[in-house]
């Protein structure tokens, strides 16, 4: 027998053949959209750095979840920029917070909407860090956050949030979380913990997005060290015996190689966070003409689902549904 020289472009020829062979899929239900929750009314304010993104008063984050419910993504998490920050968080889980309010708003309005939330202080803290600062450098106390995470989570069950999704980073946040949530009798929520969270370069825009930038210092001491692959597995190992439900990595594109490393090491669904700098950079080259918009977004979706993601966490949320649907 000849060899088969032409068998990999026989497979090619034709749009058909190629979507016959095609390993995977995209799914509007595996997309979850970031939004960003601000107090007010008809607010509708433009994040300079990302592109088609606002910071929404309640009435306009139900209007937008309602555009975005109808194409079929799979949820939305949600980030809040509370009116005053304090050196308690005290935002972050006031059952009259600026999250909590939008929770009850959608449950109301879109019932069957997933409905996430961001677990974090440093939205609700006026130094900008993860948690309870102890000294000048920005250091964080591990323990007396927990008790805030644990009271945010059980106060955004209690409005209405499916999944609550801690992203501080501090030890022990997950097992602190489910306890909370239990004793409170909302065994039902679900914990996706940002398990493999990288010290990122690419959170810039965010922090933009959210006011959260710290004062000063870094997150270093509680965010991953970009260069630690199996460190990552490592706090993914933990987030999982602690409890979680779901598992991420993030940020998402530079990190593929620890998706495909903890789909294959973990049983329970793997989300991955496509974050604000890696959407922003491949939105400034698409409006500069260098890249085309459709085809790079779909291509660094399919590369994240490919690697092992069953849940996408991107700002391209709608526009990949709508090209999907
Ligand atoms: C809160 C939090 C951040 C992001 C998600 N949750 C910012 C940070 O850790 O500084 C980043 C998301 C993005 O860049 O899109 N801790």
């Amino acid at each position: 027998m000849p060899f088969p020289i032409h068998r990999k472009r026989r497979l090619r020829v034709s749009e058909s053949m190629r979507r016959l062979v095609r390993e995977s899929r995209l799914d509007p239900a595996q997309f979850i959209l970031p939004l960003f929750v601000c107090p007010g009314e008809g607010v509708r304010k433009p994040i300079s750095s990302m592109p088609g993104n606002f910071q929404l008063s309640v009435d306009e984050l139900v209007k937008e979840c309602e555009g975005a419910h109808a194409l079929g993504i799979g949820g939305v998490i949600l980030f809040g920029i509370p009116d005053l920050k304090d050196d308690i968080a005290s935002g972050a889980y006031a059952d009259d917070g600026i999250v909590q309010v939008a929770l009850r708003a959608l449950k109301n309005a879109i019932p069957n909407l997933l409905l996430i939330t961001d677990v974090c202080n440093c939205e609700y803290t006026s130094h900008g860090h993860c948690g309870k600062v102890i000294d000048q450098d920005g250091t964080v106390d591990n323990d007396a956050t927990l008790e805030w995470l644990a009271a945010s989570s059980v106060s955004h069950a209690r409005a209405g949030a499916d999944i609550v999704a801690p992203s501080d980073m501090m030890d022990g946040r997950v097992a602190a979380i489910r306890a909370g949530l239990d004793q409170n009798g909302l065994q039902k929520t679900a914990i996706l913990a940002y398990a493999a969270k990288f010290a990122s370069a690419f959170y810039g825009p965010f922090r933009e997005a959210a006011e959260s930038a710290p004062q000063f210092g870094d997150r270093r001491t509680y965010q991953m060290d970009p260069a630690n692959g199996r460190e990552a597995m490592h706090e993914m190992d933990l987030d999982f015996e602690e409890g979680a439900d779901m598992l991420m990595v993030k940020p998402a594109m530079p990190y593929l190689d620890l998706i495909r490393q903890a789909h294959d090491r973990f049983p329970v669904p793997i989300a991955a966070y496509q974050v604000s700098g890696e959407f922003s950079m491949l939105m400034a080259a698409v409006e500069r003409g260098w890249l085309e918009y459709e085809r790079a977004m779909m291509e660094s979706l399919t590369s994240i689902h490919r690697a092992g993601a069953g849940i996408i966490l991107t700002y391209f949320a709608r526009d990949a549904a709508r090209l999907l649907g």
